[in-house]
């Protein structure tokens, strides 16, 4: 256990034990124990760990050349990992859209919030700046991804230095904010878009962001049918753009290489991280559809952004080699069937008494925690649910991804679950039964 390292730990009230080795599902420590990596370490992990090509792609990268700054030279990894994103994406990215890379998911949300402010520039919209987004969402921890973000509580300290540009009603049919139920709700939660744009100043709105499928906050809420075009439809009514963050979703996480595909909508942008490297190495991503790019190529020809290591040749190295494990081990087409597994075994848990919901898509899975099953209510913050839920699945060395505050930003216990695409039945079992003795220790007064 590492206690008193250099480390400015991310919490220094807890010890953290010490990772030496992965081996497919599974993390080894440097005492021995074996954890079962149920949340793929926050959703990144898709093709497992230990992949041994990974690194000797990275190795063999970097002995070519390891770097080189983009504002003089591209390098043949990024610009073959930027094609093969394209290719996945939806139509309007295939012909004519670019990838920005970035080092993760907070820096594509900082750099598509200023896509969008200089689009607008471009177009010749000046007034344009407003990046509007939902309530309990999580963006990244940058100001600017922050000011997107609508988390309550991660939002709390840093009120003073963040923006609050409008945020609208979550989408979430189990504690539906306008207490209503699809499909008589018509969905009201994609109309609220609408009706702020109406109750505010509309002439500087300038985008709207959103999860698809919502992780970390809600814990793998899906919206309802018809939800995503209504969105899509509203902002093009209004001029604004729509930017999918798939920073979560994106790369076969729900089945599907973005999640936007399920309901067939073209977003302007799509952000990925996470699971583009799946944690081999730090890189994120905003693909841009091509009549951002052709804004920017008619206009001044160059974005006002940069990062020294954006597009970092081992990086994307390492991008390329996840991308042809996945598709040699035809991991994408594993997920829905490994995700209907792990589901059916966490289904079981909803016969005890303070398991609410069991919901998700693919494999981004969350349980809900609930102190009263028919009325939905929550526990108490201060019971902190979810950490505990956490702290007994590690005892039994399952590692779960909790956090608090789905209900209205601060209530609300649920822990998300989204394991490598190589998953097996018997790993799922073992992760239902984990989950289950936690119940079992936490409730057992
Ligand atoms: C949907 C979403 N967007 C953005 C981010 C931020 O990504 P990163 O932590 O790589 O900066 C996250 C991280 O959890 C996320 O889930």
């Amino acid at each position: 256990m590492a206690t008193n390292s250099g480390l400015f730990s991310r919490n220094f009230k807890k010890t953290f034990p010490v990772a030496v080795r992965g081996e497919g599902c599974w993390i080894i420590a440097s005492d021995g124990r074996r954890f079962l990596d149920a949340s793929g370490q926050a959703a990144v992990v898709s093709i497992g760990h230990g992949v041994q090509e990974i690194g000797r792609a990275m190795a063999e990268q970097s002995s070519q050349i390891a770097f080189a700054h983009t504002s003089q030279f591209h390098s043949a990894p990024a610009e073959k990992l930027a094609a093969r994103l394209l290719a996945l994406a939806p139509a309007n990215f295939r012909n004519g859209g670019r990838v920005y890379f970035t080092s993760g998911g907070s820096e594509a949300t900082e750099t598509a919030i200023k896509l969008v402010r200089q689009y607008h520039l471009e177009t010749g919209q000046k007034e344009r700046y407003r990046v509007l987004s939902r309530r309990q969402s999580y963006h990244g921890s940058t100001l600017g991804a922050m000011s997107v973000s609508g988390n309550v509580a991660r939002r709390a300290p840093y009120e003073p230095l963040i923006a609050d540009w409008g945020h609208i009603a979550p989408c979430f049919c189990y504690h539906c904010p306008f207490e209503k139920t699809f499909p008589q709700c018509e969905l009201a939660c994609a109309d609220d878009l609408q009706a702020h744009l109406d109750g505010n100043k509309k002439s500087d709105a300038a985008a709207f962001i959103f999860e698809p499928v919502v992780g970390a906050t809600l814990g793998a809420a899906v919206p309802p049918d018809g939800y995503v075009a209504r969105i899509a439809e509203i902002c093009r009514k209004n001029g604004i753009l729509l930017i999918a963050d798939e920073v979560m979703t994106g790369l076969g996480r729900t089945g599907k290489a973005f999640a936007v595909e399920y309901w067939g909508v073209e977003p302007d942008m799509i952000l990925v991280g996470k699971g583009i490297a799946s944690g081999y190495a730090p890189l994120g991503a905003v693909l841009v559809s091509a009549r951002v790019v052709d804004a920017f190529e008619r206009g001044s020809g160059a974005f006002m952004h940069g990062f020294t290591y954006q597009a970092h040749p081992v990086s994307t190295a390492a991008g390329n080699a996840v991308f042809d494990y996945l598709e040699s081990h035809k991991l994408f087409e594993r997920v829905n069937p490994a995700g209907r597994n792990l589901r059916e075994a966490l289904t079981s848990l909803l016969a005890h008494r303070h398991v609410g919901d069991v919901r998700g898509l693919g494999l981004l899975l969350g349980v809900e925690f609930v102190n009263d099953k028919t009325t939905r209510e929550p526990f108490p913050k201060s019971e902190n649910i979810a950490e505990k839920i956490r702290q007994a699945c590690l005892e039994e060395n399952v590692l779960t991804y909790p956090t608090q505050g789905c209900v209205d930003g601060l209530r609300g216990d649920h822990i998300l679950l989204a394991p490598p695409f190589t998953i097996s039945p018997e790993e799922s079992a073992q992760i239902a039964r984990a989950i289950r003795s936690a119940l079992t220790k936490v409730f057992q007064v």
